[in-house]
């Protein structure tokens, strides 16, 4: 373990430098599962792929998902992974795929320093992907475009390149270009240098694949038409003013675009050589009121996701932090930012692969997993020395409103205990009205798969099965107290408090609503609230 006396400045500096932690976002199939395992073969860190997990055990249906969130191995893919590139530091944050639960991924996204938009070639920008993409531009997020499955027939590159232009107002600046159509891929230009990188199929994609480089006129002699169309098309990128700047990246002006197909691990390695090369390192955050605490300060980090039952023979609580500034050390105790009490991180662990395996130390851009952290909730700020509160993760909207009921009322105590967990997991917004009895949570949702979750979860985590019943509410907004006042004596609406303190009014229809806000001019209502 590195002697914590002996840790200067530079050190921490030096380690900041050397980390990339990014996500990748794509819509559910568009590679995901195949580029993270793709990622790790080509970083050495697994034999073949597949390793890191089962082709049975992927994501599929609801049960599925549920079953690998339940099994070990889920949880872990589903939130870091690291590995070593070119001494490059990497961590991959993994999001959920579903659109239900979108706040995960919101809060995923503040926990990285990039993402990777994953997109179907024959697809192009779908749904999912383009409600992520948002969400990274709301946050100022750098996105490295990756054009995945050009091994299978697909749209026109360059009209791919119009449509990321035209909707998500970025210019995407492809660093490689392909050579051949998509369900011919042959290889790519390199932007930079001019070189063909010529891609080798090895069978079932299992090992890296291999790549050779040529000049472009022993290109243009061996593959004829397909490179001299690509040189064409590749001129008019440049013409278009379509070339790669970091600057106007790192501003979120431009998306670098790789073309690759994941399954042949085609186009993987530029991939990494794009992340150590261009995304950027773990620099100082801002916290609360705007100020940057330096990396190289004391530690700091800040909760943005927590999950229990990963270990299913003792029942863990995990809290996952980002560590924003300093060295995290095993068994160092930090202050809890909210409560204001020391916190000891006796059990720590960095997860990789399907075995959590205990870390000693991380330092800033790692993301490690405190483990029996029942006080920490998402969005707390842990420190040593200077204090530092971190910005609050905002809660989104919900949309869907059930109330919960234990099925055996003998039960009631592990029924009460399991909600307030789920509440402190972020799993559910949990509402309460007096008008209700203090006992019956409200349990707001934004995607209905959440319901699916809590009431898995409260079977099998927390022995309390319940029912819900479903509540006549589409559409919630934040008030404050006098429109609570104000609606309380309204039809078709109710006013709840939320576990955050925040006051949430429940209405039928978003006409409803509307009405409403017509008949009290001076109601004011909000979509998020970012106190928790
Ligand atoms: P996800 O995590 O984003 O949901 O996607 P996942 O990796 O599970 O991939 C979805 C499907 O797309 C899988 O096929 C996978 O093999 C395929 N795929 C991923 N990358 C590529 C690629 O570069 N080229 C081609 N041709 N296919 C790719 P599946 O039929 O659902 O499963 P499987 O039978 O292949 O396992």
């Amino acid at each position: 373990m590195t002697d914590f006396a002996e840790v200067s400045n530079l050190d921490i500096l030096a380690e900041a430098r050397r980390r990339r932690t990014f996500a990748v976002i794509s819509h559910p199939d568009a590679g995901k599962s195949t580029l993270t395992e793709a990622l790790l073969l080509h970083a050495r860190a697994i034999g073949t792929a597949g390793a890191t997990h089962g082709k049975a055990g992927r994501r599929g249906t609801v049960s599925d998902w549920m079953a690998m969130e339940q099994a070990r191995g889920i949880s872990i893919t589903s939130t870091a992974i690291q590995f070593e590139y070119r001494d490059t530091v990497i961590n991959l944050v993994d999001t959920p795929g579903h659109a239900d639960f979108s706040e995960d991924t919101f809060r995923v996204l503040s926990a990285v320093d990039a993402a990777v938009m994953l997109v179907d070639a024959s697809k192009g920008l779908e749904v999912q992907t383009m409600k992520l993409f948002d969400v990274c531009k709301q946050r100022g997020l750098p996105i490295i475009t990756v054009i995945n499955k050009w091994d299978r027939p697909g749209l026109d590159a360059l009209a791919l390149m119009d449509e990321i232009r035209e909707r998500t107002g970025l210019t995407p600046t492809p660093l490689t270009w392909p050579v051949g159509i998509a369900g011919n891929f042959r290889g790519v230009i390199e932007r930079s240098t001019g070189d063909f990188i010529h891609f080798e199929r090895t069978p079932g994609g299992a090992t890296q694949a291999v790549a050779k480089r040529f000049s472009a006129t022993e290109a243009a002699a061996d593959e004829g038409a397909a490179w001299t169309d690509a040189v064409d098309e590749e001129g008019l990128l440049t013409i278009e003013g379509q070339d790669h700047s970091e600057a106007r990246f790192l501003g979120n002006e431009t998306t670098p675009v790789l073309f690759c197909a994941a399954v042949l691990n085609f186009g993987v390695r530029e991939l990494l050589d794009t992340l150590v090369d261009s995304a950027p390192p773990a620099e100082a955050r801002a916290d609360a009121a705007g100020r940057r605490r330096p990396v190289n300060s004391d530690f700091s980090g800040f909760v943005f996701k927590v999950q229990s039952g990963m270990n299913s023979s003792h029942r863990d609580h995990v809290a996952f932090v980002r560590v924003c500034s300093g060295l995290f050390q095993r068994g160092m105790v930090a202050t809890h930012g909210t409560t204001g009490r020391p916190f000891a991180t006796k059990y720590a662990q960095q997860l990789f692969g399907r075995d959590g395996t205990s870390t000693d130390e991380a330092w800033p851009g790692d993301v490690v997993g405190l483990v029996n952290a029942a006080s920490l909730r998402v969005g707390d700020s842990l420190y040593a020395g200077e204090p530092v509160e971190f910005p609050r993760l905002p809660m989104f909207s919900p949309e869907h409103f059930r109330s919960a009921h234990p099925t055996d009322s003998s039960k009631f105590k592990q029924f009460r205990k399991g909600i307030e967990q789920l509440d402190n997991e972020g799993v559910i917004q949990v509402l309460h009205s007096e008008l209700r009895g203090g006992g019956t949570p409200v349990l707001g949702a934004v995607g209905p798969l959440q319901f699916e979750v809590v009431e898995d979860r409260m079977k099998n985590d927390f022995g309390s099965p319940i029912r819900f019943e479903t509540l006549p509410f589409e559409v919630a907004r934040i008030v404050d107290e006098d429109g609570a006042e104000l609606l309380r004596t309204e039809r078709q609406v109710e006013v709840f408090e939320r576990s955050d303190g925040a006051l949430l009014a429940l209405f039928s229809t978003a006409w409803r609503l509307q009405a409403l806000l017509r008949a009290h001019p001076s109601l004011r209502v909000d979509e998020l609230a970012d106190v928790r």
